[in-house]
Order: structure tokens, then sequence, then C-alpha cells
């Protein structure tokens, strides 16, 4: 069989499925999903900022979102019928997987690391460069993409849906019609990415149950308001992240993603493998970053995500403290942030003001910053990062496998 033909008919799909023997029965199996369609909508403290603003009053929405979970969870939504979203991106695992790199649907490699997804509507930029803004049509970028899902066009996964039994009430309890299209495949799956609110970890109710309103850390720093559910190792993580560590700076607000758009090169790499190419997030609002910037991750959920940073080359939290306390390199796009202005041998130290909203993009003689974590500062950071694990969302059933196949 010719695995790179542009179209495979569902009855030759079928023999191919049933040819992959080694791993195990492929075929379409129906999902099973409960009698009563659950609410997805998770409402949440204000000061989270989650809202549901491009489809909040959709009717339908929670059959909507049904819909999507049965199409992330579809190994027929890539070509061959070897690969789901789910199959790179892992509940168990906050929506990561545990690997650097992730095998497609013809056990190619992805270029990049797969991205854990928390809270993916509250995102203004998507992918590790950012090359995506919009979450609707960013969903089916994987179905096109030929070492992911492999589909020619989004078109034929419209046919392969029309194929599959299960869909037509699927579509028909969402969309009050039987048929699929593009747009409701997009809809459906940005509609359940929408509700993957994750925002009960430990540190979130304890923030929550703080500052319920406005996202105020330095009102915990400076003492006007307790941080009650945190015990005094992560209280002091929390501290050292949103103080003397400036971890904050980047990985700001409540989502620990620099409110979801704010892009960085910190210096991994001497020389980058990435130098030279395309900018891909330069131009508009994020211009000033250069092309070896990445998107500021959300730390939520990430003691549950490693391997860590856009190749996955860190393999532990340790490693990527390491990384902050004194591996920094001194490359020209280092973000100024991981500088040390104090240092900087261009008299720069006298009242550089460094707001993150206005970074002043020095590329001057400051040296990276060498934090030397000591013990103790680097349990707190470690005790704080794990009580942002959000187990009640990597439990949830509403995201969880509808398939009986194992994922
Ligand atoms: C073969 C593995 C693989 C499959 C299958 C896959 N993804 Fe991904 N996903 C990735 C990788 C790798 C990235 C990061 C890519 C990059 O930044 O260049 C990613 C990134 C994303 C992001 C961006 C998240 C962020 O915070 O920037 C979203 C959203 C996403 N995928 C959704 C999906 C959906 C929906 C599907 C199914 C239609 C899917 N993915 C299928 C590997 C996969
Ligand atoms: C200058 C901005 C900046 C600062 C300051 C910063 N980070 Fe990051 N962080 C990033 C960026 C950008 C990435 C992704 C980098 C990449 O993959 O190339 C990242 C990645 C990470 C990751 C890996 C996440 C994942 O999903 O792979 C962790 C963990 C992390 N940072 C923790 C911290 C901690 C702890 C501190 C403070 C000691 C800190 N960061 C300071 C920008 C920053």
């Amino acid at each position: 069989m010719n695995l790179h033909s542009h179209y495979i008919p569902i009855f030759a799909l079928v023999g191919l499925l049933m040819s992959c023997a080694s791993e195990g029965p492929l075929g379409p199996v129906e999902p099973v999903l409960p009698a009563v369609t659950p609410a997805y909508r998770t409402e949440v403290a204000p000061m989270f900022g989650v809202q549901f603003p491009s489809h909040f009053d959709a009717p339908h929405y929670d059959d909507r979102a049904q819909l999507g979970r049965v199409l992330f969870h579809d190994r027929m939504l890539s070509q061959n019928g070897a690969v789901s979203c789910n199959s790179c991106h892992i509940q168990s695992h906050g929506f990561a997987e545990p690997k650097a790199l992730s095998q497609g649907l013809r056990q190619e490699l992805t270029e990049r690391n797969a991205s854990h997804l928390a809270n993916p509507g509250t995102q203004f930029a998507y992918f590790w460069d950012g090359r995506a803004n919009d979450l609707t049509t960013q969903v089916t970028m994987p179905v096109e993409n030929h070492v992911e899902m492999g589909f020619r066009s989004l078109e034929s996964l419209v046919d392969r849906l029309r194929e599959l039994d299960y869909y037509a009430p699927l579509f028909d309890e969402a969309y009050g019609d039987p048929q699929p299209s593009v747009d409701r495949i997009q809809d459906a799956l940005s509609t359940f990415l929408e509700c993957m609110v994750t925002c009960r970890s430990k540190a979130d109710e304890a923030l929550a149950e703080a500052m319920p309103e406005v996202w105020s850390p330095w009102s915990v720093l400076n003492g006007e308001i307790e941080l009650n559910g945190l015990n005094s190792l992560e209280r002091q993580g929390f501290e050292l992240f949103h103080g003397n560590a400036q971890c904050a700076s980047c990985h700001g607000g409540p989502h620990f993603n620099g409110w979801g758009l704010d892009f960085a090169d910190i210096g991994l790499d001497e020389s980058p493998s990435i130098a030279g190419q395309q900018p891909l997030n330069s131009g508009g609002f994020f211009g000033g970053w250069g092309p070896t910037a990445m998107k500021v991750p959300s730390l939520k959920n990430v003691a549950l995500t490693a391997p860590y940073m856009h190749d996955g080359r860190f393999a532990t939290l340790d490693e990527v403290l390491d990384h902050y306390s004194h591996g920094i390199q001194d490359v020209p796009a280092l973000d100024f942030r991981l500088r040390d202005w104090n240092n900087a041998s261009t008299g720069l130290d006298n009242g550089l003001v460094i707001d993150p909203l206005f970074p002043v993009i020095e590329t001057g003689e400051a040296p990276p910053v060498r934090m030397n974590f000591s013990n103790e500062e680097r349990l707190a950071l470690k005790a704080f990062l794990h009580s942002l694990t959000d187990y009640a969302f990597v439990q949830d059933e509403r995201f969880s496998n509808p398939f009986t196949q194992t994922p």
C-alpha cells in the first residue's frame, strides 16, 4: 500500500488498519459517551481571567465541546489512523508527551517538543514560536501537518468523518445538522480546548482564596495578604519566583505564562540551532523578540510535563533550575531580563528601569545572571512548581479518551 497516496478510500483504510496488527486493534471504535452531556464550562475566580469569549452563548455549547472531545481522541483524524491529538497531548502528562520529540503518523519525529495544554483559551499565540494566533484555525493545523497527522486537506478529513457512523448524531446534537464541515470541526475542537480550564491546583486554590478578584502577588510579597493555602516551603518558593529569582518577569500572571503573550531567548545554547531561521514571530506586536525567542510557556502542571523546553532537552526540573542558576549562555539575543545589569560594563547599572510591558531591548555588555541558588532556594522553587499540579484537571473525565481503545 502506498501510504503517500493522496486519498485512501475507506475500504482500503480498514485493510490498512487491520494490517497494523503489531499496534493492536486500531479500527474505528465507537466512542462511549455519558448519557447526559456534562456542563463543560468551569467557573473560576475572576482573578484567573478565564472567559469564554467566542462561543459563550452558543446553543449546544456543551454538545460542541463533547464533539470536540471525541475529535481530539479519535485516531481517524490522522490519515492512516495511527495517531490522535492525544497521542502527543496525553491527559495524565498535563496534555504533553513524556518524550523530547513526538512521533507522527508515519513514525517521523516532530521538530519540537509537544506543548502541554493549559488554559489554551486564555492565550494569544500558539506553538513555541507563536506562529498561530487564532485557536479556531490553529486546532486543525496538526491534521494537515505531514509529520503529525498527514491529511492533504481539511476537505478530505470532512469526507473521512462522513464515513464514520458515530459522527452524524454528534454533529446533529451540536449543530442541528448531521453534516460535518471544516468550520464545525474547527469550532468543536476549539470549544473543547477553550474548556480545558486548569485552575484547581493547590497553588491556584490558595491564590484564589487570597486574591479572588485581582491578581496581585506583590500584596503577598509585601505582607498585605497571606497565602494560607501553601506550606512554608511552597510560600517561600512563590516569593522567590515573584521576587529575587525574577521568574515572574516572564512567567507572570495567574497562569504563569507572561499573560499568554510573551517571548524570550533564555540563552540555552551558545549558538542556537534555530539561528538563521525566518523570524516566525516577527512583525506586529511581537516584532522585537527575534527568531530565537520562544513563547513563555505556562508553568501549570509543569511537574507532569517533562521533558522541558522547545526541544525537550531537560529531563527534570532540577536541570531547568541548573540552567537558570548558572547555565545561561551569553548569546546576543539573550533576553534583557536574564542579564545582570548591576554588573554591566556599560554603565547601565545606574537606574535602568526594567518594565516587562515596555521592554528596552538591550544587547549591551551586561553578563548573563548567575542566580546560584542555594539548596534551600532550589527546594523552595521546586516545592512551588509542584504545587501547580492540578490533579482534578488531569483526571477530569470530560477531557478523557472516550474510545475504548488504549491511547
Ligand atoms: C505527532 C504529535 C502531535 C499530534 C498528533 C498533535 N500535536 Fe499538537 N503539538 C505537537 C507539537 C510538537 C507542538 C509544538 C509545535 C511547535 O511549537 O512547533 C504542538 C502544539 C499544539 C498546540 C499549541 C499549544 C501552545 O500552548 O502553544 C495546540 C493547541 C495543539 N498542539 C493542539 C493539537 C490538536 C487539537 C491536535 C489534533 C487535531 C494536535 N495538537 C495533534 C504535537 C502534536
Ligand atoms: C526572560 C524570560 C524568562 C525568565 C526570567 C524565566 N523564564 Fe522560564 N522560560 C522562558 C521561556 C521563553 C521558556 C521556553 C524556552 C525554550 O523552550 O526555548 C521557559 C521555560 C521554562 C520551563 C520549562 C517549561 C516547559 O513546559 O518546557 C520552566 C520549568 C521554567 N521556564 C521555569 C522558570 C523559573 C523557575 C524561572 C525563575 C528562576 C524562570 N523560568 C525564569 C522564559 C523565562
